[in-house]
C-alpha cells in the first residue's frame, strides 16, 4: 500500500484526490496539508477520508508512513516542498509549472538524483488518448519529416482570475499565459518535436489590468534541421479551441483529430492521398485506449514505478525541466527582443528567479487580492477530443 500527502488542498487537488481514490486498493491518502484548514476539511469530507491534517508540510517530512506526495500549492513553492520531500526520502509527483526557474528545476533534479526518489511533473494531457496517438502516429515517420507545428494554447479567463492571491504576479505565479496555461502545450510540443534552436516571441497583457503578467505571447521555434513551429499561449481567446497541427512533408494530422494528405501533380499543384490517409488513419486507430486518463492516468504512472521499484515514469523531472526551459526561453527572447539560443545556460539573466523578478515588465500593478473565490470549481482544458 503506497501512503500518500496531498500538499495544497485547493482546485486542483481534487483531480489528485479522485485518482488515488479511485486505486484504493494500491494506496491511501494519509494526510492533507494546507495552510488555510477550512480547505483540506472540505476536500476530506468532499471525498470521505480517514486522514491527518497539519498546517505545515515540515511536520510531514519525518513522517515514515508516508511514500509520496502530491504538490498541489501554488507554483511558487513547488521547488522547496519537493526539494524538502525528496530529501526526506518521498517520492514526489508535483503540479505544474515545474517550478519558477532553471535553477529551481536544477536543484529539484539533483534532489531526486540523491535521494533515488521518483520527481514527476504533471502534464496530464500526455495521458489523453488523442494525444497519445497524435504521437504514435508522428513516431510512424508516415508524415516524412515535420517541417511546421502550429500549437494554439488557447484560454480564455475572465479579469477576476488574476484577483486570486497568488495569480498574476512575477514573483507569486512566476508569469502569465506562457507559464501557466502554454506550460501544458509546450509541454506536448517538446514531447513530440524535440526542443528547438531558436526562440524567437513576443508577450503582452491586453486585457488583465489587474496582473502583471501577459496574457498573451507568440513565440516562433526553429528546429535544427530548418523546420519551425508557432504557438500561441492566451487567456484571451474565447471557445478555448485549442489544437495541435503537425504538417509533415507527406500529410498534415492534428488533435483535435484530422488527417490530409497530399501528393504534387506533374505542375506542383496539390492532388489529395487518400491512400496515405487511410495508411494513418490505420497507425492512429490502432492505439489500444488508455484505461486511466488525465490525472488518473499520470497518477497510475506514477503508481506503477513504485510498485516496480523503478524510475521510469513518463514525465520525470527532466521532461519538465526542457518544458520550462523553453518557456524560460520564450520569456527571454520577448523581455530582450532577440532570438535565444537554446540550450540555455546559467549565465542566461533569466536562469534564476532573481533574474525574472529583475528584468520582467510589469504590465499593470496587482491593486486586488483576494484569498479564495467562492467555487473551487475549474475546468482543466480545452477539449482536443472534438472534432
Ligand atoms: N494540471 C492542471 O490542469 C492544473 C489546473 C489548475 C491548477 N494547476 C496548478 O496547480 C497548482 C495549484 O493551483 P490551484 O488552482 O489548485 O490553486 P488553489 O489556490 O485553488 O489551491 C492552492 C492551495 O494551496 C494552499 N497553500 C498555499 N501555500 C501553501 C503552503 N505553503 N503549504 C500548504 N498549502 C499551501 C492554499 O491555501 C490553497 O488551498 C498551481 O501550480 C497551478 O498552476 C494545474
Amino acid at each position: 500500500m503506497i501512503n500518500v500527502a496531498i500538499i495544497g488542498t485547493g482546485s486542483v487537488a481534487n483531480s489528485h484526490i479522485e485518482a488515488y481514490t479511485l486505486f484504493a486498493e494500491r494506496c491511501k491518502v494519509m494526510a492533507l496539508i494546507d495552510s488555510h484548514e477550512e480547505k483540506a476539511i472540505e476536500l476530506k469530507e468532499k471525498f470521505q477520508l480517514d486522514c491527518l491534517f497539519m498546517k505545515d508540510y515540515h511536520e510531514l517530512l519525518n513522517n515514515e508512513e508516508i511514500n509520496l506526495v502530491s504538490i498541489s500549492t501554488p507554483p511558487q513553492f513547488h521547488a522547496q516542498i519537493a526539494i524538502d520531500f525528496l530529501r526526506a526520502g518521498k517520492h514526489v509527483l508535483v503540479e505544474k509549472p515545474m517550478a519558477l526557474s532553471l535553477e529551481e528545476c536544477d536543484q529539484m533534479l539533483e534532489a531526486a538524483a540523491e535521494s533515488g526518489c521518483i520527481l514527476s511533473v504533471v502534464g496530464q494531457n500526455r495521458f489523453l488518448d488523442p494525444v497519445l496517438r497524435l504521437k504514435h502516429t508522428l513516431d510512424s515517420g508516415l508524415l516524412g519529416k515535420i517541417v511546421h507545428a502550429q500549437v494554439d494554447s488557447f484560454w480564455w479567463r475572465g479579469h477576476s482570475y488574476y484577483d486570486l492571491w497568488w495569480r498574476g504576479t512575477w514573483e507569486k505565479e512566476g508569469g502569465g499565459s506562457t507559464l501557466n496555461h502554454g506550460v501544458h502545450h509546450m509541454d506536448m510540443l517538446q514531447w513530440m518535436m524535440g526542443m528547438p534552436q531558436t526562440v524567437q516571441a513576443v508577450i503582452s497583457n491586453t486585457s488583465h489590468d489587474n496582473a502583471e503578467v501577459e496574457d498573451l505571447s507568440i513565440a516562433i521555434l526553429s528546429y535544427p534541421n530548418g523546420s519551425l513551429a508557432q504557438i500561441t499561449s492566451s487567456v484571451v481567446h474565447h471557445g478555448q479551441e485549442q489544437q495541435l497541427v503537425f504538417q509533415g512533408e507527406r500529410a498534415r494530422i492534428s488533435a483535435p483529430w484530422k488527417v490530409y494528405a497530399s501528393t504534387s501533380q506533374e505542375n506542383g499543384f496539390p492532388e489529395r492521398n487518400p491512400a496515405l490517409e487511410e495508411e494513418i488513419e490505420q497507425v492512429y486507430n490502432s492505439l489500444v485506449p488508455v484505461i486511466y486518463s488525465g490525472h488518473t492516468g499520470q497518477i497510475d504512472n506514477v503508481l506503477q514505478a513504485i510498485e516496480n521499484n523503478s524510475l521510469q515514469v513518463l514525465i520525470d523531472g527532466q521532461e519538465g525541466r526542457k518544458t520550462l526551459e523553453l518557456i524560460t526561453a520564450i520569456y527571454e527572447a520577448a523581455i530582450t527582443a532577440k532570438p535565444v539560443n537554446l540550450p540555455l545556460t546559467k549565465s542566461s539573466k533569466f536562469y534564476t528567479r532573481e533574474g525574472f523578478l529583475a528584468n520582467a515588465p510589469r504590465f499593470h500593478a496587482k491593486l486586488k487580492s483576494v484569498d479564495s473565490f467562492q467555487s473551487n470549481e475549474i475546468s482543466l482544458g480545452g477539449n482536443l477530443e472534438q472534432t
